[in-house]
């Protein structure tokens, strides 16, 4: 447990879809760490509990939460106030990456229905949920996983790529409709992560962990790093950073590689 000082989260309430792996999990042990409450909301049950059990007990509950049904987000929202009091930080993490086709003809429209049902409804519903409960209380901060492929293209499916779109622009959505009730509303949008997700990203592409490019040299980002990122806009630090999309990506999505002077 860091000390009082350094407890970033001291007395706040958060869910965070997705956090029996990767980065909700990395997110859920930093913002246990940092003294908040913490609802784990994940299809994964076993996995999801054991990352309870391995936190304070009596401060992280898991629920099982299918982000596609606003039932078991509402329920999520519920479980949170009901245990804790109030809800302060929603954290819609969960996603998946789907399949990957090299060319639109291949796509098929289930698939595509799939993945953004759950990147981007799921999230629509997420942030509808979470700010049932925060407009009465005049405050609350909602994070979103996004990714860069919701700024640049070529970097995953066309479904994959439009939902974090999407969530990019639900973003800036909410952040101006719920800013009104002292809401505030960002996304986090990492580059590669070595996840599951990613890894089947990779094993889709043909690609091996080692293939991964990176524009920084000497540092690899890890779940951690974008929790560490997620801690700080659900933390009072960003008080008044709303609308925004935090790129961690090394500078990835600042070059062109195709046309870089600097090899
Ligand atoms: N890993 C990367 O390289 C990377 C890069 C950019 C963005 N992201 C985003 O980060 C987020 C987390 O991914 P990760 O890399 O940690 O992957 P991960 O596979 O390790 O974790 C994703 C979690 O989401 C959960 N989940 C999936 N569908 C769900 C549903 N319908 N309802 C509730 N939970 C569900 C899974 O059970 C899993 O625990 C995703 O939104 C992903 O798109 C990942």
């Amino acid at each position: 447990m860091a000390s009082n000082v350094a407890r970033r989260l001291k007395g706040k309430v958060a869910i965070i879809t997705g956090a029996a792996s990767g980065i909700g999990e990395a997110a859920a042990r930093l913002f246990s760490i940092h003294g908040a409450k913490v609802v784990i909301a994940d299809i994964q049950d076993e996995l999801a509990q054991k990352v309870c059990k391995d936190l304070d007990p009596t401060s992280t509950t898991f629920v099982h939460c299918d982000i596609t049904k606003e039932e078991d987000l509402e329920n999520a929202v519920n479980t949170a106030v009901d245990k804790y009091g109030k809800l302060d930080i929603m954290y819609n993490n969960a996603g998946i990456v789907g399949i990957i086709k090299s060319n639109i003809l291949e796509d098929e429209k289930s698939e595509f229905e799939k993945v953004t049902s759950v990147n981007l409804v799921g999230t629509f519903l997420g942030t509808k949920q979470a700010a049932r409960v925060m407009i009465p209380n005049g405050r609350g901060s909602i994070i979103t996983t996004a990714s860069i492929t919701a700024t640049i293209g070529g970097s995953g499916s066309h479904a994959y790529t439009c939902s974090k779109h999407g969530v990019l622009g639900l973003t800036r959505n909410a952040a101006v409709d719920l800013g009104r009730f002292g809401i505030r509303v960002n996304c986090v949008s990492p580059y590669l992560v070595l996840t599951p997700l990613a890894l089947d990203y990779l094993k889709m592409n043909g690609k091996k962990a080692s293939d991964v490019y990176s524009t920084l040299n000497g540092a690899t980002l890890t779940p951690k790093d974008v929790a560490e990122t997620a801690l700080f806009l659900a933390s009072d630090e960003s008080k008044y950073v709303s609308g925004q999309n935090f790129i961690v990506d090394g500078g990835f999505t600042a070059e062109n590689p195709g046309l870089s002077i600097f090899k």
